[in-house]
Protein backbone atom coordinates (compact mmCIF):
# COMPACT_ATOMS: atom_id res chain seq x y z
CA UNK A 1 0.00 0.00 0.00
CA UNK A 2 1.60 3.41 -0.85
CA UNK A 3 0.49 6.00 1.02
CA UNK A 4 0.91 9.53 -0.43
CA UNK A 5 0.39 11.57 3.02
CA UNK A 6 -1.34 11.66 5.90
CA UNK A 7 -3.33 14.67 7.66
CA UNK A 8 -4.70 15.03 11.07
CA UNK A 9 -7.55 12.56 10.61
CA UNK A 10 -6.99 10.83 7.61
CA UNK A 11 -4.61 8.64 5.41
CA UNK A 12 -4.46 9.23 1.48
CA UNK A 13 -3.19 5.95 -0.46
CA UNK A 14 -3.39 4.54 -3.99
CA UNK A 15 -6.07 2.29 -5.14
CA UNK A 16 -4.64 -1.03 -6.44
CA UNK A 17 -6.57 -3.39 -8.10
CA UNK A 18 -8.02 -5.09 -5.28
CA UNK A 19 -10.44 -2.27 -4.66
CA UNK A 20 -12.80 -2.67 -6.74
CA UNK A 21 -15.37 -3.33 -4.15
CA UNK A 22 -14.68 0.26 -2.42
CA UNK A 23 -15.01 2.09 -5.71
CA UNK A 24 -18.26 0.18 -6.16
CA UNK A 25 -19.90 0.75 -2.71
CA UNK A 26 -19.13 4.76 -3.66
CA UNK A 27 -20.21 5.12 -6.85
CA UNK A 28 -23.26 3.16 -7.03
CA UNK A 29 -25.02 5.67 -4.74
CA UNK A 30 -27.02 7.62 -7.03
CA UNK A 31 -26.73 10.81 -4.23
CA UNK A 32 -22.97 10.59 -5.17
CA UNK A 33 -23.20 10.72 -8.58
CA UNK A 34 -26.20 13.08 -8.47
CA UNK A 35 -23.60 16.31 -10.52
CA UNK A 36 -21.11 14.36 -12.17
CA UNK A 37 -21.63 13.22 -15.59
CA UNK A 38 -21.64 9.92 -15.13
CA UNK A 39 -24.39 6.56 -14.58
CA UNK A 40 -23.95 5.11 -10.96
CA UNK A 41 -21.96 1.92 -11.32
CA UNK A 42 -23.69 -1.38 -10.81
CA UNK A 43 -20.84 -4.12 -10.23
CA UNK A 44 -17.66 -5.07 -9.21
CA UNK A 45 -16.45 -5.99 -12.54
CA UNK A 46 -16.81 -2.32 -13.91
CA UNK A 47 -15.59 -0.90 -10.65
CA UNK A 48 -12.45 -2.99 -11.57
CA UNK A 49 -12.30 -1.98 -15.30
CA UNK A 50 -12.66 1.80 -13.68
CA UNK A 51 -9.45 1.27 -11.21
CA UNK A 52 -7.41 -0.34 -14.35
CA UNK A 53 -8.12 2.11 -17.17
CA UNK A 54 -8.87 5.29 -15.61
CA UNK A 55 -7.28 5.46 -11.86
CA UNK A 56 -3.95 3.38 -11.94
CA UNK A 57 -2.64 4.83 -15.53
CA UNK A 58 -3.08 8.48 -13.57
CA UNK A 59 -0.32 7.41 -10.99
CA UNK A 60 2.58 9.20 -13.04
CA UNK A 61 4.71 11.77 -11.77
CA UNK A 62 2.73 11.23 -8.42
CA UNK A 63 -0.56 12.52 -9.49
CA UNK A 64 -3.85 10.44 -9.19
CA UNK A 65 -7.23 10.05 -7.25
CA UNK A 66 -6.27 8.53 -3.86
CA UNK A 67 -8.26 6.66 -1.48
CA UNK A 68 -9.02 8.10 1.96
CA UNK A 69 -9.50 6.48 5.22
CA UNK A 70 -10.40 8.22 8.86
CA UNK A 71 -7.33 7.27 10.96
CA UNK A 72 -9.94 6.54 13.24
CA UNK A 73 -10.87 3.04 12.40
CA UNK A 74 -9.32 3.27 9.03
CA UNK A 75 -12.51 2.74 7.27
CA UNK A 76 -12.70 3.87 3.68
CA UNK A 77 -14.61 7.09 2.93
CA UNK A 78 -13.85 8.09 -0.33
CA UNK A 79 -11.13 9.68 -2.52
CA UNK A 80 -9.42 12.72 -3.58
CA UNK A 81 -6.75 14.05 -5.53
CA UNK A 82 -4.52 15.41 -8.70
CA UNK A 83 -5.36 14.48 -12.17
CA UNK A 84 -3.62 15.95 -15.31
CA UNK A 85 -6.61 16.63 -17.96
CA UNK A 86 -4.80 16.48 -21.32
CA UNK A 87 -7.59 17.51 -23.03
CA UNK A 88 -7.70 20.22 -20.90
CA UNK A 89 -3.62 20.64 -20.35
CA UNK A 90 -4.23 21.38 -16.48
CA UNK A 91 -4.20 20.20 -13.09
CA UNK A 92 -7.77 19.14 -11.29
CA UNK A 93 -8.28 18.85 -8.01
CA UNK A 94 -11.26 16.34 -7.37
CA UNK A 95 -13.11 14.81 -4.45
CA UNK A 96 -15.90 12.34 -3.77
CA UNK A 97 -17.23 10.74 -0.53
CA UNK A 98 -19.41 8.45 1.11
CA UNK A 99 -22.66 10.15 2.17
CA UNK A 100 -21.52 9.03 5.56
CA UNK A 101 -18.81 10.77 5.55
CA UNK A 102 -20.43 13.98 4.61
CA UNK A 103 -20.75 17.01 6.62
CA UNK A 104 -17.35 16.13 8.66
CA UNK A 105 -15.37 18.44 7.26
CA UNK A 106 -13.24 15.44 5.69
CA UNK A 107 -13.70 16.98 1.92
CA UNK A 108 -12.10 20.60 2.83
CA UNK A 109 -8.89 18.40 5.24
CA UNK A 110 -8.25 16.05 2.16
CA UNK A 111 -9.02 19.04 -0.06
CA UNK A 112 -6.75 21.45 1.47
CA UNK A 113 -3.83 18.97 2.29
CA UNK A 114 -3.85 17.55 -2.03
CA UNK A 115 -3.77 21.51 -2.71
CA UNK A 116 -0.56 21.84 -0.57
CA UNK A 117 0.67 18.42 -1.20
CA UNK A 118 0.27 19.52 -4.91
CA UNK A 119 2.05 22.68 -4.43
CA UNK A 120 5.05 21.79 -2.08
CA UNK A 121 6.13 18.39 -2.97
CA UNK A 122 5.20 17.81 -6.52
CA UNK A 123 5.98 21.90 -7.76
CA UNK A 124 2.73 22.41 -9.57
CA UNK A 125 2.23 26.02 -11.08
CA UNK A 126 -1.43 25.67 -11.21
CA UNK A 127 -4.16 23.57 -10.27
CA UNK A 128 -7.81 23.77 -11.22
CA UNK A 129 -11.34 23.15 -9.45
CA UNK A 130 -14.47 22.33 -11.41
CA UNK A 131 -18.17 22.13 -9.89
CA UNK A 132 -21.71 21.61 -10.93
CA UNK A 133 -23.05 25.33 -10.16
CA UNK A 134 -25.51 23.14 -8.15
CA UNK A 135 -23.63 21.73 -6.28
CA UNK A 136 -22.84 23.77 -3.17
CA UNK A 137 -20.85 21.67 -0.66
CA UNK A 138 -18.72 21.01 -3.73
CA UNK A 139 -18.45 24.95 -3.99
CA UNK A 140 -18.06 25.61 -0.32
CA UNK A 141 -14.87 23.20 -0.28
CA UNK A 142 -13.15 24.72 -3.29
CA UNK A 143 -13.94 28.22 -1.25
CA UNK A 144 -12.61 27.09 1.78
CA UNK A 145 -9.39 25.98 0.68
CA UNK A 146 -8.52 29.58 -0.61
CA UNK A 147 -9.24 28.75 -4.25
CA UNK A 148 -10.04 31.80 -6.54
CA UNK A 149 -13.43 31.68 -8.69
CA UNK A 150 -12.60 32.12 -12.29
CA UNK A 151 -15.79 31.89 -14.01
CA UNK A 152 -19.21 29.64 -14.99
CA UNK A 153 -18.89 27.88 -18.24
CA UNK A 154 -19.84 24.83 -19.96
CA UNK A 155 -17.09 21.76 -19.39
CA UNK A 156 -18.39 18.05 -20.51
CA UNK A 157 -21.50 19.43 -21.41
CA UNK A 158 -22.04 20.57 -17.88
CA UNK A 159 -22.73 24.01 -16.66
CA UNK A 160 -19.78 24.42 -14.34
CA UNK A 161 -18.25 27.24 -11.58
CA UNK A 162 -13.98 26.82 -12.35
CA UNK A 163 -11.40 27.87 -9.90
CA UNK A 164 -7.57 27.98 -9.79
CA UNK A 165 -4.92 28.51 -7.29
CA UNK A 166 -1.49 29.04 -8.61
CA UNK A 167 1.54 28.10 -6.80
CA UNK A 168 2.31 30.56 -3.79
CA UNK A 169 6.08 29.47 -3.51
CA UNK A 170 7.05 29.75 -7.41
C1 LIG B 1 -18.64 17.51 -2.35
C2 LIG B 1 -18.41 16.66 -1.10
C3 LIG B 1 -17.10 15.90 -1.24
C4 LIG B 1 -18.37 17.57 0.11
O1 LIG B 1 -18.18 16.76 1.25
P1 LIG B 1 -18.52 17.30 2.72
O2 LIG B 1 -18.18 16.20 3.63
O3 LIG B 1 -19.91 17.79 2.80
O4 LIG B 1 -17.50 18.49 2.80
P2 LIG B 1 -17.13 19.36 4.07
O5 LIG B 1 -17.81 18.82 5.28
O6 LIG B 1 -15.63 19.43 4.12
O7 LIG B 1 -17.68 20.83 3.70
C5 LIG B 1 -18.88 21.00 2.96
C6 LIG B 1 -19.45 22.39 3.17
O8 LIG B 1 -20.67 22.49 2.43
C7 LIG B 1 -21.73 22.80 3.35
N1 LIG B 1 -22.95 22.17 2.84
C8 LIG B 1 -23.22 20.86 2.77
N2 LIG B 1 -24.44 20.65 2.22
C9 LIG B 1 -24.93 21.90 1.94
C10 LIG B 1 -26.14 22.37 1.36
N3 LIG B 1 -27.09 21.51 0.91
N4 LIG B 1 -26.33 23.71 1.23
C11 LIG B 1 -25.37 24.58 1.65
N5 LIG B 1 -24.19 24.18 2.20
C12 LIG B 1 -24.00 22.85 2.34
C13 LIG B 1 -21.28 22.29 4.67
O9 LIG B 1 -21.95 22.93 5.72
C14 LIG B 1 -19.80 22.68 4.63
O10 LIG B 1 -19.61 24.05 4.77
P3 LIG B 1 -19.22 24.73 6.20
O11 LIG B 1 -17.94 24.10 6.65
O12 LIG B 1 -19.08 26.17 5.86
O13 LIG B 1 -20.35 24.42 7.12
C15 LIG B 1 -19.53 15.61 -0.93
O14 LIG B 1 -20.75 16.28 -0.88
C16 LIG B 1 -19.55 14.58 -2.04
O15 LIG B 1 -18.76 13.64 -2.04
N6 LIG B 1 -20.49 14.72 -2.99
C17 LIG B 1 -20.62 13.78 -4.08
C18 LIG B 1 -19.45 13.85 -5.06
C19 LIG B 1 -19.21 15.24 -5.58
O16 LIG B 1 -20.15 15.95 -5.91
N7 LIG B 1 -17.93 15.60 -5.67
C20 LIG B 1 -17.52 16.91 -6.12
C21 LIG B 1 -17.47 16.97 -7.59
S1 LIG B 1 -17.05 18.58 -8.18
Amino acid sequence: MKIIFETPKLILRQFTEADAPLILSLNSDPEVVKYLHEPTLKTVEHAAQIINDIILPQYKNNLGRWAIHTKDGMNFIGWCGLKYRPELDEIDLGYRLMQKAWGKGFATEAAQHSLDYGFEKLNLKMITGRAHIENIPSIKVLEKIGMNFIGEGIVDDCPVRTYTKANPNI
